[in-house]
């Protein structure tokens, strides 16, 4: 792999390799054994915990040289462009570049460049694509599961909005799984009935094999839009009643920050059937296979 930018750029072995490394990392003491020193920088212009802290964890845990960069005292704030930082990465002899961006295909332009020679990862743009959240998640199915094919997952909330969501439904759908999403209609495209059926979430509950809830992205909505916390939890959240109509082996997941008692009853965030916190230490072990993925190429 050289770059990691958007799931659809995978393939399917591409993918069950990265989940059996990473499944492999989880279990083994692996000491890293690269044939020169690697240098990474994790370029968060958006907020993160999850993604920017696992990589690093990753990163460290891989013997990798990471080299800080706090986007709020770095010379972006002097009017320099992604582009022109990335260069500057590359020219200092970063090796991998971890970018999370509010614009949506921000690495485009990155991997197209002659001049740049880093390996990009997308930490998440915008609306776009999340892929190593993707990765992650696929993980944490396959854990649960051992298959893709034929396993029923309803994809719910705010997924117009939801990069997680996007990455999730294209790779999904490739590796066999029934899709079914839910929530406000005006979070739905129906460009998405390409993936997967829009349906009512109380007609599924007790069909559904994993519940993916999607945070509600406020900073995305236009400024003036009304919501009601209670009502969007009574409609569309995953409440104590739904929870107990689940089938005993389904499992629910959330990619996080979680709204508490809105996506999901705060209780149920820790309970038997949640997988949210397997999907954030899992976050540490894929997100080792993708550098390791990308590294061996460059080696
Ligand atoms: N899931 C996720 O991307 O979390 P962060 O925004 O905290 O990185």
């Amino acid at each position: 792999i050289k770059h990691l930018t958007s799931m659809d750029l995978l393939a399917n072995d591409e993918v069950m390799g990265l989940i059996k490394r990473a499944q492999y990392l989880k279990h083994h003491q692996v000491k890293p054994d690269f044939k020169r020193q690697f240098f990474v920088a994790n370029l968060f212009f958006e907020n993160s915990t999850r993604t920017h802290k696992s990589f690093e964890v990753a990163e460290k845990k891989l013997g990798l040289d990471v080299i800080n960069f706090d986007a709020s005292t770095s010379s972006v704030n002097k009017g320099e462009t992604l582009y022109d930082t990335v260069l500057t990465m590359s020219a200092i002899g970063i090796d991998v570049c971890v970018i999370r961006h509010t614009d949506e295909n921000f690495y485009q332009e990155l991997v197209d460049s002659r001049t740049i020679q880093s390996a990009i990862i997308n930490g998440g743009d915008g609306s776009g694509q999340h892929p190593s959240q993707s990765l992650l998640d696929l993980l944490t199915i396959y854990e649960a599961f051992g298959r893709f094919e034929g396993v029923k997952i309803m994809i719910a909330g705010d997924i117009t909005h939801s990069r997680v969501a996007k990455s999730n439904m294209q790779m999904l759908k490739r590796l066999g799984a029934d899709i079914y999403f839910t929530g406000p209609e005006s979070w739905y495209d129906p460009a998405f009935d390409i993936y997967g059926r829009y349906v009512s979430l109380d007609s599924m509950v007790e069909e559904i094999d994993v519940v993916m809830l999607l945070r509600v992205q406020h900073e995305r909505h236009d400024s003036g839009t009304t919501f009601s916390k209670a009502d969007y939890h009574e409609q569309y959240g995953l409440t104590t009643e739904r929870y107990a109509k689940l089938k005993p082996h389904a499992i629910i997941m959330h990619p996080a920050p979680v709204n508490r008692g809105v996506e999901i009853a705060s209780h149920l965030v820790e309970a038997p059937k949640s997988r949210i916190v397997a999907q954030m230490h899992n976050g540490v072990y894929m997100r080792m296979a993708i550098l390791e993925a990308i590294l061996n190429g460059k080696a």
